[in-house]
């Protein structure tokens, strides 16, 4: 039950409708990118800061601030390049972004509102910088597909281990996940 990332990116591209007008559009704008990646880094973990939980994960270890804000600095510069137009070497760099916050218990209620003030901040500089709505489009939607694989990177590791563990099959933890769904 583990996913082949170029796969799921074909299938996420398809999905949320990420066409080769987004990643024309975007290449076009990777200067931009690269120019504003600093500030959005620094609202990204202020946000991230003013969060409890977030925060203590952040301080947990010596330097992980810091190594953030430059792995957040590539990341973003990377939605506008997409490192290979968006092949093998993006997947994989997406999907082990995925596993590295499953293995620090990262959870969905994280993610998806930090994804959330990306877009929301990215917006309002497109705004300020006086950018297309085409580009912030296609922005959103890179978004989306990366945080489909940190979402789905839950979901895989999760069921790999139960899995490995119990050695059942797949079939039986499907019904098993269904059945404890239906008596919640
Ligand atoms: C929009 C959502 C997010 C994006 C795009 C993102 C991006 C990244 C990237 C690119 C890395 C480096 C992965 C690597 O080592 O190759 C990383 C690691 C990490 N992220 Fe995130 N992240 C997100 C959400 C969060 C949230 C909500 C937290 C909560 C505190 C968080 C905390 C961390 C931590 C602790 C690491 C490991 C740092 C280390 O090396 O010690 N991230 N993230």
């Amino acid at each position: 039950m583990t996913i082949e990332p170029t796969a799921f990116m074909s299938k996420m591209e398809k999905r949320i409708g990420f066409t080769p007008e987004d990643k024309s559009v975007l290449n076009s704008h990777a200067d931009w990118g690269q120019g504003i990646a600093s500030t959005m880094a620094d609202h990204f973990y202020a946000y991230l800061g003013r969060d409890e939980e977030m925060s203590a994960i952040l301080k947990e270890k010596e330097g992980r601030m810091h190594r953030l804000h430059e792995t957040f600095i590539q990341w973003f510069h990377q939605m506008f390049t997409g490192m290979d137009n968006w092949g093998k070497e993006y997947a994989d760099c997406r999907w082990h972004i995925g596993l590295v916050h499953v293995k620090i218990g990262i959870a969905p209620q994280h993610v998806v509102p930090a994804m959330a003030v990306v877009v929301h901040e990215v917006g309002k500089q497109l705004k300020v910088d006086g950018k297309s709505d085409e580009l912030q489009a296609a922005l959103g939607r890179i978004c989306m597909i990366d945080l489909a694989f940190i979402e789905q990177a839950y979901v895989e590791v999760s069921s790999s281990a139960v899995l490995r563990e119990t050695g059942w099959s797949e079939a039986l933890f499907k019904r098993l996940i269904a059945t404890g769904a239906s008596s919640m």
